[in-house]
């Protein structure tokens, strides 16, 4: 789009679609879809002190200039959680807004030690977000599951530690993923925590290529061996990278309003994710951290596709059919969310 052009929003038809057909949500921090309005109710349940008087001048500081000023805030905001039904209501609001956009299946990461280090039980975490994983799938069909991920700022060490103290609650995740500050924290930092995981037969994922160099998604796969790459939109720096990612299909789940907020692209119209679709890469649509970054996930589809006006229903299905491809669902499972997919595709667009 050339500077002059306005985003026109989408056709009705395109928009409805992008709402309405099935989707996977794979890059979602639970803790990152607490809304100023819960941070408020749950600091008064607590009588935890908040530095800031209202909702309206919560919501006013979400003014970000990288990753570094998000994640001081978001670290902040959390430090109202403290029981295990903290945890269950903040997953539960999560569910209630992705059953909107039909999210019929979500990976969703939580980030254990911005919790343990403040004195909360581990179990209080892991059961109270495993309780409405459970109870999303009863009343939405949505079929959820916990990656747990380890603070890269962090030593190893403290990740080791992590790591072990949630294997009593195995049962209750997937994945161990790495997040928090990226840059001056390359992958191989982790390489023998990611090692004990993959033995421990967890699935492993890792942010890497949000800020950070496209050099870190090269290490991210070949010395951690992660399965999927959360965001990689720098990989565009190395074209040999992009080939490879394109030939093996690694899944990038890129969250385009978050890579606004953060300045990772100056605006919507500027991002690359077309481009890596059209190269052949398995790029999925995510929210990231919906609360602080201005939409949940069909929000995310929406404002891409009007700043985009290329992109109609043929890449709207691709992008759900790559959200399906990159989970860690059973095979039987995403056939039968390709079948949903077609059908809705053919009601509201065919
Ligand atoms: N933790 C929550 N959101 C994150 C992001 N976008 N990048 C790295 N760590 C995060
Ligand atoms: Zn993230």
């Amino acid at each position: 789009m050339s500077p002059t052009q306005t985003p026109q929003p989408a056709p009705p038809a395109l928009r409805a679609l992008l709402r309405r057909m099935p989707k996977a949500e794979l890059h979602l921090h639970i803790e990152g879809s607490l809304e100023p309005e819960l941070i408020f109710a749950l600091a008064a349940r607590n009588r935890v002190g908040l530095p800031y008087p209202s909702v309206q001048a919560l919501r006013a500081a979400y003014a970000f200039t990288d990753l570094q000023s998000f994640l001081d805030l978001y670290y902040a905001g959390a430090s109202v959680l403290l029981t295990e039904q903290d945890f269950f209501d903040m997953a539960w609001a999560y569910f209630e807004r992705a059953a909107a956009d039909n999210v019929v299946h979500a990976e969703i990461f939580f980030d254990p030690q911005t919790h343990t280090d403040r004195g909360v039980p581990m179990a209080s975490v892991i059961v109270g977000l495993a309780h409405a994983c459970r109870r999303a799938h009863a009343e939405f069909g949505i079929s959820a599951s916990l990656i747990l991920c380890l603070l890269r700022h962090l030593s190893e060490d403290a990740a080791f530690a992590t790591l072990e103290q949630a294997l009593p609650f195995r049962h209750h995740f997937i994945g161990v993923g790495l997040d928090s500050s990226e840059r001056g924290h390359p992958p191989e930092k982790f390489a023998r925590v990611f090692a004990r995981a993959r033995e421990l037969g967890l699935h492993v994922v890792a942010h890497a290529g949000e800020e950070g160099p496209a050099a870190y998604i090269e290490t991210a796969l070949d010395v951690l061996k992660v399965e999927r790459i959360d965001h990689g939109v720098r990989c565009t720096e190395s074209p040999a990278l992009v080939q490879r990612l394109a030939r093996d299909r690694v899944p990038l789940t890129v969250c385009p309003l978050s890579n606004v907020k953060l300045r990772v692209f100056p605006d919507l119209a500027a991002h690359n994710l077309p481009a890596l679709l059209d190269a052949g890469l398995c790029v999925t649509i995510n929210s990231d951290d919906p609360a602080y970054f201005g939409g949940y996930v069909a929000q995310n589809y929406l404002a891409l596709f009007e700043a985009h006006p290329q992109l109609g229903v043929a890449q709207a299905r691709q992008l759900a059919l790559n959200s399906f491809e990159a989970s860690f669902a059973p095979e039987a499972q995403k056939a039968r969310w390709r079948r949903e997919l077609d059908a809705v595709v053919e009601r509201l667009a065919g």
